[in-house]
């Protein structure tokens, strides 16, 4: 048997990444295939495991030197048990994924939410790294986040810590309903489907906007509609950016993180995005909470699910 390899498996809304990471956590292989959401929890499973397996077809490791298999999975978790109590954007209520894909695959799995195993990503080799108090928040099909504090991730008495998506940041009179059951959290604003739902409501109104040409919007054409200067778009993109900005001053005064770290597809939007939320987070973050406070992009970017999700074993 050769070295020992570890395996990581990102469970997204659209695609699932699978890689495989040496003992130092350096990732030396990946592979992607669909999701497949809508066919439910069984089958996006059984994907899981035939991209891991499909994964290995590729390379020269052997299945026997694998020591575990980390997955980061988008949703409420029940750590010791190996559940997801609750997947907003999935639309999963307890799901058995360690003892589903231990079946399947024959190994010791561990699991933990998606956001927490990027945030770990990131603070073992990304834009976190050295940094020991950090918060991560990845921008996707949800809003995730990850809370690191004196180097450690915290989950909080039942796991429910870091779930930033779920900051309920938008008043009333605004708010609408989120998929965990509740209105006004930060994932409504501040997620690519978020800004997709404000950008299809801006069209419905009969907003003058370059996006009412488009046949289906997504979140990069609102950022890129707005750095061109359509004002519907740099509407949408402000408001998005504002509750950020809210969420993290409100961290400020909870973990007084010294650094925050921006991931998923949104955060691709780049300079133009992060000066925007830049600039409402100092506005609203009380002056000494945001002292030697830094706004980053993440370094590790698509692969910081996986290489989180294999350090389980390794660093967890
Ligand atoms: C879920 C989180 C997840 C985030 C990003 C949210 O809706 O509640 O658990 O980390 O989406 O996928």
């Amino acid at each position: 048997m050769g070295e020992k390899i570890y395996v990581g498996v990102d469970l997204g809304g659209t695609t699932i990444k699978v890689g495989l990471c040496d003992a130092k956590g350096q990732l030396l292989k990946t592979y992607e295939g669909d999701t497949e959401a809508q066919h439910g929890a069984e089958h996006v499973l059984s994907n899981s495991a035939a991209y891991v397996r499909k994964l290995f077809d590729q390379t020269e490791y052997d299945w026997d030197q694998v020591e575990g298999i980390g997955a980061g999975i988008p949703g409420f978790m029940d750590i010791p048990n190996g559940f997801v109590k609750l997947s907003p954007n999935l639309g999963w209520r307890n799901v058995d994924v360690k003892g589903t894909l231990e079946a399947k695959l024959g190994k010791s799995v561990r699991i933990d939410n998606d956001a927490n195993v990027a945030a770990l990503g990131e603070a073992w080799g990304g834009a976190g790294a050295g940094i020991d108090n950090l918060i991560c928040f990845t921008l996707g099909t949800g809003v995730g986040g990850g809370i690191i504090a004196k180097g450690s991730l915290i989950q909080g008495f039942a796991g429910m810590a870091g779930e930033l998506g779920h900051l309920n940041v938008v008043p009333e009179d605004e708010a609408i309903s989120c998929g965990c059951g509740k209105k006004g959290c930060l994932e409504t604003v501040s997620s690519a489907t978020g800004i997709i739902y404000m950008a299809k409501q801006a069209v419905a109104d009969g907003a003058e906007t370059s996006l009412s040409s488009l046949e289906s919007i997504t979140a990069k054409d609102v950022m890129d509609a707005a750095k061109l200067g359509d004002q519907t778009a740099i509407k949408i993109v402000h408001r998005a950016a504002f509750y950020l900005g809210r969420a993290m001053a409100l961290m400020s005064v909870t973990i007084n993180p010294q650094r925050f770290v921006v991931g998923g597809g949104v955060s691709k939007a780049g300079e133009y995005l992060f000066q925007i939320i830049d600039h409402y987070y100092r506005e609203l973050a009380v002056e000494n909470s945001q002292e030697g406070v830094d706004i980053v992009p993440a370094v590790l970017s698509n692969d910081a699910g996986v290489v989180g999700a294999a350090g389980l074993h390794l660093f967890g």
